[in-house]
């Protein structure tokens, strides 16, 4: 039997920060405010002309570097990206061809906030039935400039930032079950509502019903998080993290009291960078693995929700 691990693991964020202090000047809002409702300090945002790809290949060699894998080496590009640089060629190929990995899949996946969630799923599963060897999963994100920063309900969540795996064949897991999902039924509540078939708006800008999404975000990864565990007959006390999707501190503090985990055990970083889509999940973990809290062996359940609704889950022995 063949499973997939996480050989190594990157990240990036652009230069340019906004604090909360900064967006005080821009809309009406305050740090207070922000840091109480969300847990979010600054963001970062990419400078004019950087792209997704650009951070993506940032977080990508970073990742390649700590599986000791070449970049001409990789065998398949999975990239969750909801801000590509082009309408096509996608993402993943325009990575690709910087990497020099020439020939091989690339392909972006385009599910929000769950975009690594699925990427991550697809990529396991070339890897377990051997047409993978080195699988590079991203999720990278420039969500200024999707963002209405007149908007102060949505201008002080969203960022920019990236995140990347490296998935390699092991005799043993590695990723043990990922669980995805969506219901297109929510799709008024978190959108963006421009693009190439159905035109595009003068404005292009996320809108989103907060306190709508936030509860039905709670629900959902709650069930998400059970479902996972039950999967693998795993009790929750068994987990040593878990590396939740970064959109707001109360999601997450309710997703840890679901699993009765004291918030020591889980990986927050949405104060740094707020949300960054779908490169949250990615960089959270690259944080946490370089500063040393996640440990080789150690099981984490990962887990993303977003626009859609689209979410997903994955239980990660590291
Ligand atoms: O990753 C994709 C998934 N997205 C999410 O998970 C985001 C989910 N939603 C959230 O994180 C939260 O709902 C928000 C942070 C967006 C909002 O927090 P909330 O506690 O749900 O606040 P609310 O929308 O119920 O608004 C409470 C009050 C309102 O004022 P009134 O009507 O009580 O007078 C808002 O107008 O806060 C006001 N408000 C603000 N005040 C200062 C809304 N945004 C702001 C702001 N600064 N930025």
């Amino acid at each position: 039997m063949i499973y997939s691990r996480i050989a190594g693991t990157g990240s990036h964020l652009p230069e340019k920060v906004i604090s909360n202090f900064d967006l005080e000047k821009m809309v009406d809002t305050s740090d207070e405010w922000i840091r109480s409702r969300t847990g979010i300090e600054r963001r970062h945002v990419a400078a004019d002309g950087e792209t997704t790809v650009d951070l993506a290949e940032h977080a990508a060699r970073r990742a390649l570097d700590a599986a000791g894998v070449r970049p001409e080496d990789v065998d398949f590009i999975a990239f969750g990206t909801t801000t590509p640089d082009l309408v096509f060629p996608n993402c993943g190929t325009l990575l690709q061809r910087r990497l020099g990995c020439r020939g091989v899949p690339a392909f972006s996946v385009e599910t929000a906030c769950a975009g690594f969630m699925y990427a991550l799923s697809i990529a396991d599963k070339y890897v377990r039935c051997g047409e993978a060897q080195r699988a590079l999963v991203v999720g990278s994100e420039t969500l200024s400039r999707i963002t209405d920063w007149s908007d102060r309900g949505t201008a002080v969540l969203f960022a920019d930032g990236a995140g990347a795996v490296l998935l390699e064949p092991a005799a043993a897991p590695g990723v043990l079950s990922t669980h995805l999902h969506s219901d297109g039924v929510y799709k008024d509540l978190l959108y963006c509502g421009s693009g190439v078939s159905s035109g595009f708006a003068d404005k292009l800008a996320i809108s989103m019903a907060g306190s709508e999404v936030f509860k039905i975000a709670v629900t959902k990864l709650g069930q998400a998080v059970e479902e996972t565990l039950a999967a693998n007959g795993v009790d929750r006390t068994a987990l040593d993290w878990l590396v939740p999707h970064q959109a707001n501190i109360r999601i997450i503090e309710a997703t840890a009291r679901r699993l009765d985990l004291p918030m020591r055990r889980v990986i927050v970083t949405v104060q740094e960078h707020g949300n960054t889509s779908a490169a949250s999940v990615p960089l959270a973990l690259d944080v946490a693995v370089r500063d040393g809290r996640i440990k080789r062996g150690e099981l984490l359940l990962l887990e993303a929700f977003g626009g859609g609704f689209t979410w997903g889950s994955a239980l990660v022995r590291y």
